[in-house]
């Protein structure tokens, strides 16, 4: 990156961004880049060791001032909680990233369990977009992030109420691009396919079940940190990766409801499968 690019990025979305979920895989990677791009960063997550070891990272690395706030943000009150954290620092780029997603039957899952999932992934961004957009608006310029998914654009079934809060997440980033241009405002959707991050946890859905042409495909979180900071001011829809912006185009030819079955049988098939050696 040329200078005169990180100093009209940094002109753009700084001084500071706010990172959501910055403590592990593409978030960190987030924080990192946007650090790289001369823009101080307040980074965001419950680890705070992780957050700790991170923020020493970027200041040695790239000289830039890093805020570390420690926050469940499924709580009540936490968006108060970050803005008090955050005090008068004026923050040029949310990055709404931190999720959680559950695999498996929509009806084997606890309601509470869903009920936090919408939490992390809609209220939190929801809160958080709605405190910081005015005085971007204001200032005339800014940008706002939100970390959707591949299953945010196409119905999937046995991720279903993870599909739809992504969706979510995408809806509203579309329609904030929308609107928030005429304010110099830029909003974009990223949409990672599977990425090798601690996402998948050990659960049934875990990458070592999956067959190894998925595996394979994994995408690197640097690289849809990097897409979609390359894409923020261009566009409004970032799809990192060949084979997940084929998916994404291939999806609309399709029906949603024969997708969702389509999905069902495929995710249906890989939770079967037992984990090797
Ligand atoms: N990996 C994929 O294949 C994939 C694909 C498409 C989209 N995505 C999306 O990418 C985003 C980042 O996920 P990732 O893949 O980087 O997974 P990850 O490594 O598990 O990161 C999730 C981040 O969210 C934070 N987080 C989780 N619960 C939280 C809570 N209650 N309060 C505050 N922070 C919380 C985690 O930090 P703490 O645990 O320290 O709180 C962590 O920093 C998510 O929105 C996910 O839906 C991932």
């Amino acid at each position: 990156m040329t200078d005169s690019t990180r100093r009209d990025f940094a002109a753009r979305y700084g001084p500071w961004a706010l990172v959501t979920g910055a403590s592990s895989g593409i978030g960190a990677e987030f924080a990192r880049q946007i650090a790289g791009r001369g823009v101080n960063v307040v980074l965001i997550a419950r680890r705070t060791e992780r957050l700790t070891t991170l923020a020493n990272e970027i200041q040695n690395r790239h000289g830039v001032d890093t805020q570390v706030i420690d926050i469940d943000l499924t709580l009540d009150g936490a968006d108060t909680r970050v803005a008090g954290g955050v005090g008068e620092r004026e923050i040029g780029l949310l990055v709404n990233n931190a999720g959680l997603g559950r695999s498996g039957r929509f009806i084997d899952q606890r309601a509470n369990d869903h009920a936090r999932m919408l939490d992390l992934n809609c209220r939190a961004p929801l809160l958080l977009a709605h405190w910081l957009a005015p005085p971007m608006a204001r200032r005339g310029h800014g940008g706002i992030i939100f970390t959707s998914s591949l299953s945010g654009l196409m119905a999937t079934a046995q991720l279903a109420h993870y599909s739809a809060t992504k969706a979510w997440d995408h809806f509203m980033a579309q329609t904030l691009h929308a609107e928030l241009r005429h304010e110099g405002v830029d909003v974009l959707s990223v949409c990672p396919g599977p990425t090798d991050t601690e996402f998948f946890g050990d659960g049934e859905f875990q990458p070592s079940r999956w067959p190894k042409a998925a595996r394979q495909q994994m995408s690197r979180p640097s690289d849809v940190a990097q897409a979609a900071l390359d894409g923020l001011g261009r566009t409004s829809v970032v799809v990192p990766g060949v084979s997940n912006k084929i998916i994404a185009a291939a999806r609309r030819l399709i029906p949603e409801r024969y997708i969702a079955r389509l999905t069902d049988r495929a995710m249906r098939r890989v939770m079967r499968v037992r984990s090797g050696p």
